[in-house]
């Protein structure tokens, strides 16, 4: 009954242990959410009241594909602002998350076994968005400075590629950062071999140190596209993201997008976009960041005080999430299996990787728990893996 595009692509993971960690005596660190008690809801409610006095009815009328154009300029702004980018808003695609993003250009790209060079670690539902569309995935590994040169050179050499897939800042899952070195060295590779680079770009705005890194825009231009989205810094459920591309490309995503869903919810648009006139969204994101980083150091404290010293972790400059790696050998899906009996969840690494099982890293969440919550599941957690050490 069903198409071949769906058989064998995986159920999401993280969604699965979502619903175990539903129940309220798990402590997880397995989500990727962020915390809603800095939602910015009296902000969101005021923006509200005041689109529905100044757009009148055609606040829920249909809308464009492309998307609202202010919105748009606000974005292009931002790109300004933040990277000294000159993004054009025609080049902006207004999308229903940077997950839709991701099935879009899956859709105008990828026939079945054309090959995405993937992140090894990568993000789980680029994985799943990208497999729905049979994508032949060619690892390449990630380690504390950004992507393996060498390796990609070799599978660039032997392939022949039709997209990158990176999140190059406080990368999900492993927490790292692209250096400006590796930045620049990956895109000398890839100039000129036709390969489309996909920033992933949801977290580059939640840096707690250090300075901010080049996008790869600046190193390909012509042959970078950008992800991006509100769901970090304002609010996931408007489903609010956008893909930044080439002109040919943007045509194709249009066509994609039009045949996907007509537009993205035209209302939500509206709203962020005046949110974004009225308040400011630096200082919001200021207030997520100071209680994003005291998370963090109290999980990497715990993390110091109660696992192994052969037990290596991440510490990232920013975002929501640090990896940990196990001793060799030690499979971090059985260590699931165990702390779930101890009422602790994590994401273990499995999903992360395209063609690897039992693999000795998992990822851990800190923007969810309070430190009481930390400490206590961190501590468990440590049991866990000393049992099986
Ligand atoms: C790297 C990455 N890309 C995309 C997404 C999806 O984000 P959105 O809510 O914009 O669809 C996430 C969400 O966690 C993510 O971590």
């Amino acid at each position: 009954m069903f198409s071949n595009r769906i058989s064998n692509v995986p159920k999401s993971f993280i969604r699965e242990i979502l619903k175990v960690s539903a129940d309220p005596s798990i402590i997880s660190f397995a989500g990727g959410l962020p915390n809603g008690d800095l939602f910015p809801i009296e902000n969101i409610k005021a923006a509200t009241n005041k689109v529905f006095d100044i757009v009148g009815p055609s606040l829920l009328q249909y809308s464009n594909s492309e998307g609202y154009k202010g919105l748009r300029e606000m974005i292009a702004k931002r790109y300004k602002s933040f990277y000294s980018l000159d993004i054009p808003a025609d080049n902006i695609l207004i999308t229903n998350g940077s997950q839709q993003g991701l099935d879009l250009l899956g859709k105008i790209f990828l026939n079945e076994g054309d090959s995405v060079v993937m992140e090894e670690p990568g993000y789980l539902g680029a994985i799943q968005a990208l497999g729905v569309y049979k994508a032949d995935f060619l690892p390449v590994p990630v380690s504390a400075d950004g992507m393996d040169v060498e390796k990609l050179k070799s599978v660039l050499a032997g392939n022949n590629p039709k997209l990158i897939y990176t999140v190059p800042n406080f990368q999900n899952p492993s927490g790292i950062t692209y250096t400006n070195e590796n930045r620049k060295e990956v895109a000398d590779t890839l100039r000129g071999s036709g390969v489309y680079m996909i920033e992933d770009n949801p977290y580059a705005e939640l840096r707690f140190s250090g300075t901010n890194k080049k996008s790869f825009m600046e190193f390909l231009p012509d042959h970078t596209i950008l992800l991006g989205t509100v769901s970090k810094t304002i609010v996931p459920s408007f489903r609010l993201g956008w893909i930044v591309a080439p002109d040919e490309v943007m045509e194709k995503l249009l066509v994609a997008k039009q045949a996907a869903d007509l537009h993205t919810n035209y209302f939500c648009q509206r709203i962020v976009d005046q949110f974004l006139s009225d308040y400011s969204l630096d200082d919001h994101i200021e207030t997520i960041k100071a209680l994003y980083l005291s998370k963090k150091n109290t999980m990497i404290s715990a993390i110091k005080k109660n696992f192994p010293e052969n037990v290596s972790f991440t510490d990232p400059e920013g975002g929501m999430f640090l990896w940990v790696t196990l001793p060799e050998g030690i499979s971090s899906m059985k260590l699931f299996d165990k702390a779930i009996e101890k009422n602790v969840a994590f994401v273990p690494g499995d999903p992360f990787y395209t063609n690897k099982t039992d693999v000795n890293s998992f990822r851990l969440n800190y923007t969810n728990s309070d430190e009481e919550t930390i400490n206590t599941g961190i501590k468990r957690l440590a049991e866990c893996i000393k049992e099986m050490l």
